[in-house]
């Protein structure tokens, strides 16, 4: 199993480069932001006190998740655009301390590359915790002013508020750890950034072939 795992906060332009990476290097997408929205989705739906981890527990322990091409489901329903709120970015965030929430959802992020093989993965501990062994491993960055931009949804205290959290929790906070890639995108294209990280997937991928095999698996 072969993984690029993607950082950042809000707004640093992981989802775009993992969706385009993806699609280039023909492999397979997941959004881990996507998996605590479809949870504070069903929390919200169930009307649990976001503050209250046993209570948040109880309907997320019940919650079936799917994600498939991009697609979200949570018990059978479509959430794909419900979780694309501001109401839910905050919620995911607030639920996100929760450490036993963080570990159902880290065994499911894992089963699910697992089940589809090479993958694009990105979140806030892709590179930290669930995927520490990941092939190419990068931390995205971007200017505070040009990420509220990205998020027009969303004010820049809102997104301010959210970093905090993800950055100063206790469990999985957003790190740069020691062997991935800082890349700062605020004036960079889509296309230069993937260049960058399609340079680090090759570089990966002829040092595994081994000296002196080509990519055809022939020997010069
Ligand atoms: O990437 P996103 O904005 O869709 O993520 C929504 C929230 O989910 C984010 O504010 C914190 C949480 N999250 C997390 O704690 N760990 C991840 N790997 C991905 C997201």
């Amino acid at each position: 199993m072969e993984l690029i795992a993607i950082d950042g906060l809000a707004g640093t332009g992981k989802s775009t480069l993992a969706k385009s990476l993806a699609a280039r290097l023909g492999l397979n997408y997941l959004d881990t932001g996507a998996t605590f929205r479809m949870m504070a989705w069903a929390a919200l739906s169930s009307k649990a006190n976001l503050e209250n981890e046993a209570e948040v527990m109880t309907t997320t322990d019940a919650a079936l998740i799917t994600f498939e091409e991009g697609r979200c489901f949570v018990d059978g329903t479509e959430v794909t655009e419900a979780i694309r709120t501001d109401a839910i970015s905050f919620a995911a965030s607030k639920i996100a301390v929760f450490p036993r929430l963080r570990e159902r959802l880290l065994w499911w992020q894992r089963r699910w590359v697992a089940d589809h093989g090479d993958c694009v993965v990105e979140g806030r501990d892709m590179t930290s915790v669930v995927f520490p062994d990941a092939a190419v491993k990068i931390f995205l960055v971007a200017d505070p002013q040009v990420r509220a931009m990205r998020h027009p949804e969303a004010t820049a205290d809102r997104i301010a508020e959210r970093d905090k959290r993800d950055s100063e929790r206790a469990v999985a906070p957003v790190q740069k750890v020691p062997g991935a890639v800082e890349i700062d995108t605020t004036s960079l294209t889509v296309e230069e950034v993937e260049g960058l990280v399609v340079d680090l997937w090759e570089k990966h991928k002829s040092s595994r072939r081994g000296i002196g095999e080509t990519s055809n698996g022939f020997r010069i």
